[in-house]
């Protein structure tokens, strides 16, 4: 973390807890984050369920009283309405969420979706006042052989901002070997390339909006790790998955404001 940027931690819930379910756990971990939060203005919490459970966690979070707690969806789709039977549109998501994690690396490789299609659905989110929390990663054989294929992506995905919009961009930097296999990357290694992105972000929009780009790590994030990422002065927070859905997530939180009041 470097103090002029303030920190996130989104839970990508992926494609666990139906309504009830969630509704549950949102209301078993919001205590313990908002006691958390309230206490600290340099961190907020975007929570990301399955779209049909981002009802039942926004009645849950209406009822608790901090604005750092924000609701985030998995995906969007870059059309406004129509005949696209099962996707979602940004006017719908913003109606309940204010961010949206685009480009997910399961989304890039089980749904083939490509960069310029995570451009057009970058764009159209900014166009709606969605947050997007746009992921990039490559896998262990593509980081051996350089950093292609993490520019591609950046410039890609990227591309076409105003340079308001490049300010309400946060990036996801998710290795593809470090998801859900409990082998997160070094925070040495992960801040590496967060700087990469960076500096790859200053080419495109200026050193100054980039200094105030806020990029996560991701990939077997949990409360035993995250210190070392926050520590890593390119780093901004985490997007979690698997700890994400355990109560494990508020330590995750907890650990985070410690690290940051420590340094
Ligand atoms: P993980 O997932 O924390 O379970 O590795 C991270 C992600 O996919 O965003």
């Amino acid at each position: 973390m470097t103090v002029t940027r303030t920190a996130i931690i989104a839970g990508n819930w992926k494609m666990n807890y139906g309504p009830a379910q969630a509704a549950r756990f949102a209301t078993e971990i919001l205590p313990g984050l908002q006691e958390l939060l309230s206490g600290y203005a340099q961190v907020t919490s975007i929570l990301c369920p399955p779209a049909i459970s981002l009802p039942a966690v926004r009645t849950a979070l209406d009822t608790t009283p901090t604005t750092q707690i924000e609701l985030g969806a998995q995906n969007i789709y870059y059309e406004e309405k129509g005949a696209y039977t099962g996707e979602i549109a940004a006017s719908m998501v913003r109606e309940l969420c204010s961010s949206v994690i685009l480009g997910h690396s399961e989304r890039r490789t089980l749904f083939h979706e490509t960069d310029d299609l995570v451009n057009r659905k970058t764009l159209t989110a900014l166009a709606h006042g969605l947050q997007p929390i746009v992921c990039v990663g490559e896998t262990l054989a593509e980081y051996e052989i350089g950093r292609e294929v993490i520019t591609k992506q950046i410039q890609t995905s990227l591309a076409n901002l105003t340079p308001e919009q490049a300010r309400n961009i946060v990036i996801a930097y998710e290795p593809v070997w470090a998801i859900g296999t409990g082998r997160a990357a070094t925070a040495e290694g992960a801040g590496a390339v967060t700087g990469l992105i960076r500096q790859l972000y200053g080419e495109m929009y200026g050193t100054d909006t980039a200094a105030t780009l806020r990029i996560l790590y991701g990939g077997s994030v949990t409360s035993t790790n995250i210190g070392e990422f926050i520590d890593h002065p390119e780093i901004d927070g985490a997007l979690v998955g698997g700890a994400s859905i355990k109560p494990d997530f508020v330590e995750i939180v907890r650990k985070t404001i410690e690290t940051m009041q420590q340094s």
